[in-house]
């Protein structure tokens, strides 16, 4: 036979061959870790709908997080589940709250060896769990919410965080964020913003985790993306990145491979997707029920992340994956 698509499967005879002419792998410095740290408990507290993810102590996420270094991996990012909530998430910027405590010993002990980034929300943080003030009308207020964003990160970054990553979804809260770092003399703190981070039925093993109920079965349409629209993921995009953000994120990662892609057309600085808390228990519980091999759907489904384009992925499976490659 002659006709010239002969030659697609000349490449994919042998696992060497399939290796050379591979066009994206996955290593593990691609991969961040999501860890939660929670106040008050003295053993680690698995997470029911999140197989194998712990809240930790300060002291297991230390353990963990010096793990995940040994095993190559260049990133975490910490959640905090406090002790104390109140309208405000007052907690989330108290110098002695959970994450700025974590983040203090986490530098203590491993310097600069790996990248401890900070989820910057109040949602954990607040008692109705939404992600900023709430005002008199029930909607979340834009502007209070960018005040008390700007003292976060001023205090993520006193106690030791090498990145924020705001996750709120309020208008101008890369703007407000810098100028907040840049006026406590934190200049040097770059800010991964989640920028196109979409109204989500994939996020619920995550509020499991962080112990959020949004109060009277709310959810947080007014303020994260309409998964109907992808256009305006990417005025999400050019807005955060005119206001000062260093790297862009996308979330979810695999229903939202279509903006990943679009995304890098328009521009260079780095892309993040997070593959989300939903994104993990799926393939764990198909698992688990011997319907799917596990590792094989989340190896093909971070290769997917990166093929889109992203240059860095959040992921439960960063150090089951780091493990194996
Ligand atoms: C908000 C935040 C959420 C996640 C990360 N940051 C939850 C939400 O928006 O409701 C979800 C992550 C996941 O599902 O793994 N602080």
């Amino acid at each position: 036979m002659t006709f010239p698509s002969r030659r697609l499967r000349r490449l994919r005879r042998t696992p060497a061959l399939r290796r050379l002419v591979a066009e994206s792998q996955l290593t593990q410095n691609d991969l961040i870790a999501p860890l939660f740290v929670r106040e008050g408990i003295t053993e680690p507290q698995p997470i029911e709908s999140l197989p194998g993810v712990m809240q930790h102590t300060q002291a297991s996420l230390l353990d963990e997080v010096r793990q995940l270094r040994d095993l190559g991996i260049p990133g975490v990012i910490l959640f905090g589940v406090p002790q104390h909530k109140d309208a405000e998430g007052s907690e989330a910027w108290n110098p002695s709250g959970v994450v700025q405590v974590a983040l203090n010993e986490l530098r203590a002990d491993l310097g600069d060896d790996i990248v401890v980034m900070a989820d910057l929300c109040v949602d954990e943080y607040t008692d109705h769990g939404h992600c900023g003030i709430v005002g008199g009308d029930g909607h979340v207020d834009n502007d209070a919410t960018l005040e008390i964003y700007a003292r976060i990160a001023q205090a993520q970054a006193d106690a030791g965080a090498h990145v924020v990553a705001p996750s709120g979804m309020m208008d101008g809260q890369v703007a407000a964020i810098r100028a907040g770092l840049d006026q406590a003399g934190h200049t040097e703190i770059p800010i991964l913003a989640y920028s196109a981070k979409y109204a989500s039925a994939l996020y619920g093993p995550f509020r499991d985790a962080v112990d959020v109920t949004i109060v009277g079965g709310g959810d947080r349409k007014a303020y994260q993306q309409d998964w109907h629209n992808s256009r305006e993921a990417l005025e999400e995009i050019r807005f955060d990145l005119d206001e000062g953000a260093d790297m862009i994120m996308v979330k979810p990662a695999v229903t939202y491979l279509d903006i990943i892609a679009a995304a890098r057309e328009i521009t260079d600085v780095p892309i993040a997707a997070y593959h989300v808390s939903g994104e993990y228990s799926m393939i764990k519980a198909a698992a688990a029920n011997g319907w799917i091999d596990g590792p094989a759907a989340a190896l093909e489904q971070l290769t997917a992340v990166k093929r889109a384009g992203a240059d860095m992925i959040l992921t439960y499976f960063a150090r089951e994956i780091a493990e194996t490659l």
